[in-house]
C-alpha cells in the first residue's frame, strides 16, 4: 500500500453567491486547483493570510464539503463523489480539530457524550474505559467525563476536541487554527501535545495556520496559500531560510528571527488581498507583488521545482535566488 494518507488533485471550490436576478450569477472561488499529498508521519503546515482558503481546502479535504472539481483521494481510494454509508469507513481516517473548541463542543452535552459521538456515528457503543482512555490520551482524567464544556478552559476544550478526533483512530488529523483561540501560554501546551501525539500514536496532520511561527515549531513541510492557490511548498527548512516566492518572503519577513544577530529585512505588502469573486489574471499575487512584471498578467504560473528540488517548488515566474547568492 502506498503511504499516501490524502492526495487533492486540482481540487477547487467555488461557493455560488445569491446576487441581483439581473446581474450575472457569480462565485467566490475559495479553492482554486489545488494539487496537496500528505504522507504518513508527516505534518503539513498549511498558511496564508486571512480569506485565501485554508479552512475551505481543510473541509474539503476531510469531506465536509464536497468539491467543485478535481479529485480527493484518502488512503488512495478516490472518495470525490462517495456520501452517507460509502463514506463513513473512509471519515474514520482522516478527521478534523476546529479552531475554536466553544463553538465546536456542544454546551449541552457532557464530555462523556461529546467523546461517545464519533463512535455513535459509526454505530458503535463505546465502553467507559474507551473514553477513559481518549481522555488519558490528551492529558485530561476519568472525573471529567461528567463535566461540560463550560466547567474547562479554552485549552482544556480543545484537549476535548482532539480527544474527539482521535476516538476512530485516524492517520491524519486537519487542524484548523488550533492554537489561534488560546492565550499564547496555553498555545505551546497543545502544540506540545499535538507532537506527542504524532510520536506515540504516529499520526499525521495538516495544520492550518496563519501564524508562520506556530508553524515553524512543528510542521516537516510548509504549503502556502494566496487566493485559492498554492504558492509554495517544500520542507519546512528550505521554505523558511530560503523562500523562493515573494509572497513566502514578504509573509517570513514580518516573523521574527530566533538567532540572535540575525534579521530581515521587512517586506510590508501593500494592498488588500483582492476578492476571490474576480481574481487577478495569470499571477493571483502580481498587484501586490514588488517583482511583477508583464508577464505576471498573462497566465498562471504553476508550481516548479526551485533549484532543481523536486520537494521545494514555487509558482513564480521571478523566483528568488538560493540564500548563497543572496546579498548580506
Ligand atoms: N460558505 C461560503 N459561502 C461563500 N463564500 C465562502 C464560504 N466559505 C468561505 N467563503 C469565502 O471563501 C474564501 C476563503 O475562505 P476560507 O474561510 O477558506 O479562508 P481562510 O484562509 O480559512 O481564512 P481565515 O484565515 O480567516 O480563517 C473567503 O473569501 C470566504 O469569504
Ligand atoms: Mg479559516
Amino acid at each position: 500500500m502506498s503511504d499516501e494518507l490524502l492526495n487533492l488533485k486540482d481540487v477547487k471550490k467555488y461557493f455560488g453567491l445569491r446576487g441581483a436576478p439581473w446581474r450575472k450569477a457569480q462565485s467566490v472561488r475559495a479553492v482554486d486547483g489545488v494539487n496537496l499529498v500528505v504522507r504518513k508521519g508527516e505534518t503539513v503546515g498549511l498558511v496564508g493570510e486571512s480569506g485565501s482558503g485554508k479552512s475551505t481546502l481543510a473541509r474539503v479535504a476531510t469531506r465536509l464539503l464536497d468539491p467543485t472539481q478535481g479529485r480527493v483521494e484518502i488512503g488512495g481510494t478516490d472518495v470525490t463523489r462517495l456520501r452517507g454509508r460509502r463514506l463513513r469507513p473512509i471519515r474514520r481516517q482522516i478527521q478534523m480539530v476546529f479552531q475554536d473548541p466553544q463553538a465546536s463542543l456542544n454546551p449541552r452535552q457532557s464530555v462523556g457524550t461529546i467523546l461517545s459521538t464519533p463512535y455513535r456515528a459509526q454505530g458503535i457503543r463505546p465502553t467507559r474505559a474507551q473514553l477513559v482512555e481518549l481522555l488519558e490520551q490528551v492529558g485530561l482524567a476519568e472525573q471529567h467525563l461528567e463535566r461540560y464544556p463550560h466547567e474547562f478552559s479554552g485549552g482544556q476544550r480543545q484537549r476535548i476536541g482532539i480527544a474527539r478526533a482521535l476516538a476512530m483512530k485516524p492517520g491524519l488529523l486537519v487542524c484548523d487554527e488550533p492554537v489561534s483561540a488560546l492565550d499564547v501560554s496555553v498555545q505551546a501546551q497543545v502544540l506540545n501535545l499535538l507532537a506527542d501525539l504524532r510520536d506515540e500514536l504516529g499520526l499525521s496532520y495538516v495544520l492550518v495556520a496563519h501564524d508562520l511561527a506556530v508553524v515553524r515549531q512543528v510542521a516537516d513541510r510548509i504549503a502556502v496559500m494566496y487566493l485559492g492557490t498554492i504558492v509554495e511548498e517544500g520542507p519546512a527548512a528550505q521554505v523558511y531560510e530560503a523562500p523562493a516566492h515573494p509572497y513566502t518572503k514578504a509573509l517570513l519577513s514580518a516573523v521574527p528571527v530566533p538567532e540572535p544577530g540575525v534579521s530581515r529585512d521587512r517586506i510590508v505588502l501593500t494592498g488588500d488581498v483582492p476578492t476571490p469573486i474576480n481574481p487577478p489574471s495569470g499571477c493571483p499575487f502580481r498587484t501586490r507583488c514588488y517583482k511583477a512584471e508583464d508577464v505576471c498578467a498573462t497566465e498562471r504560473p504553476v508550481l516548479e521545482p526551485v533549484q532543481g528540488s523536486t520537494e521545494h517548488r514555487a509558482a513564480c515566474y521571478f523566483p528568488e535566488p538560493p540564500t548563497s547568492e543572496r546579498k548580506q
